[in-house]
């Protein structure tokens, strides 16, 4: 609400600060002491490894720039999709009715609930977990919606016998997301499906590092049938191309065609280039397989070199992030910094390393720092450097001097 003028007034939305923004501070300190180029951003989840040069020639020659593109996605695209779909989980989608084009996937995270709301205005609830990517809790907050979190059940996934069925009765959306980003596990999605399905909540599924999953083969949750459940989809990590916004969500041709409807009036495109660009990416896996390696190889590094010096951590189910325990040791009150706030100035001042305070996922996250390994090997080699000899399980003295 705002008056007349346009000012805030009490009771308003006020978008809180931007997580990343929070660790400006810590980053100066940081390149104070290390230089700007000896800082090693593991912070944010954004690849720095190249696409496939095929789409990038696709990108710069599709010649249709001049017209608009259509708002669900080509037919080249759509097809595209439902083939890596059926090719990835052997799942078989109707690529006219029941997939549509993305612009990116943050912005259908974040507005999805906002259109659902639209259609069923007696519903006002979005669950989501409780350990997660922020736009699902932000989502509902735009929405005008709740945001209720949905505790974790062991070994991953929601614990669904926990929400309390007034929730249930009113939510618009169960979002479920596996492998997880922050933590890594899997989630029982024929469970989950199973369970939307029991309740009416429609479930979406956000599948984006489902390639990258390694206990076990990728999962959607579309191999129950796409009944009351919509899997979401980048090109963004699996393929490299988090600049040039490409996804897509398949599923229930019901919510898929609403969804489709109403973006197309919202005015949501993915740019023609990226549409073509996206196709020659979506029909190639090869470039995928080198990108699993790469992960691979950088998880089992960095977890070696953290264990070594303090921070034992365990390889994920999936997703390329490490979900690192804060050591018993830290302070988890004081006027310095606490949990993982204080493993994070602990690695970004004594080994130039940037991680993300779990509290950055929710208030059940405050007890861990998530390490994105998106930095080539020799970069990280350079940290393991670095932390050899160093003891991180005490927080740093605050007299520590800059390197020099
Ligand atoms: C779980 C999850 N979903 C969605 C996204 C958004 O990705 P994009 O908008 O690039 O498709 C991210 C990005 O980090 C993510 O971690």
């Amino acid at each position: 609400m705002t008056s007349a003028g346009g000012a805030p007034v009490p009771g308003g939305f006020s978008p809180p600060p931007y997580p990343y923004e929070r660790l400006r501070a810590l980053t100066g300190r940081a390149v104070a002491r290390f230089g700007p180029d000896g800082v090693v951003d593991c912070s944010i989840g954004t690849p720095c490894d190249p696409p496939p040069a095929a789409v990038l020639a696709a990108l710069a020659s599709s010649g249709s720039e001049r017209g608009y593109p259509t708002s669900p996605g080509s037919p080249a695209y759509r097809g595209a999709a439902a083939a890596w779909l059926g090719r990835r989980f052997g799942v078989t989608v109707d690529p006219d009715l029941e997939v549509a084009a993305c612009v990116g996937t943050k912005e259908f995270v974040a507005s999805t609930a906002q259109y659902l709301r639209l259609r069923s205005p007696g519903r006002d609830t979005v669950l989501y977990p409780a350990v997660s990517y922020p736009t699902y809790a932000m989502g509902a907050e735009l929405a005008g919606c709740r945001a209720v979190p949905v505790d974790e059940r062991a070994g991953g996934g929601p614990d669904l016998a926990s929400i309390d069925p007034d929730d249930a009765a009113r939510a618009l959306v169960l979002w479920v997301n596996s492998p997880a980003n922050p933590s890594g596990q899997l989630t029982p999605l024929d469970a989950v499906a199973a369970w939307g399905r029991d309740h009416r909540v429609p479930v979406f599924s956000d599948e984006c590092y489902a390639e990258f999953t390694w206990d076990g083969p990728p999962r959607s949750i579309l191999e129950s049938g796409t009944d009351g459940v919509v899997a979401v989809h980048s090109l963004s990590k699996r393929s490299n191309l988090a600049g040039v916004r490409a996804g897509f969500y398949a599923g229930d041709r019901d919510l898929v065609g609403y969804l489709l409807d109403v973006r197309r009036h919202a005015g949501l495109m993915v740019p023609g280039p990226v549409q073509a660009a996206a196709v020659v990416a979506l029909h190639d896996d090869a470039h995928v397989d080198a990108q699993r390696r790469r992960y691979r190889d950088r998880l089992e590094f960095l977890a070696g070199a953290l264990g070594a010096a303090g921070l034992p951590v365990a390889l994920p189910a999936g997703g390329f992030y490490l979900w690192v325990p804060v050591p018993a040791s830290m302070p988890s009150s004081g006027p310095g910094p606490v949990g993982g706030w204080a493993v994070a100035e602990a690695l970004a001042l004594r080994a130039g390393l940037l991680v993300s305070p779990g509290e950055f996922y929710g208030p059940a996250g405050a007890g861990f720092v998530r390490v994105a390994v998106v930095q080539p090997l020799d970069r990280l080699e350079q940290v393991a450097e670095r932390l050899a000899g160093i003891d991180l399980t005490t927080p740093v003295e605050p007299s520590l001097p800059p390197t020099g």
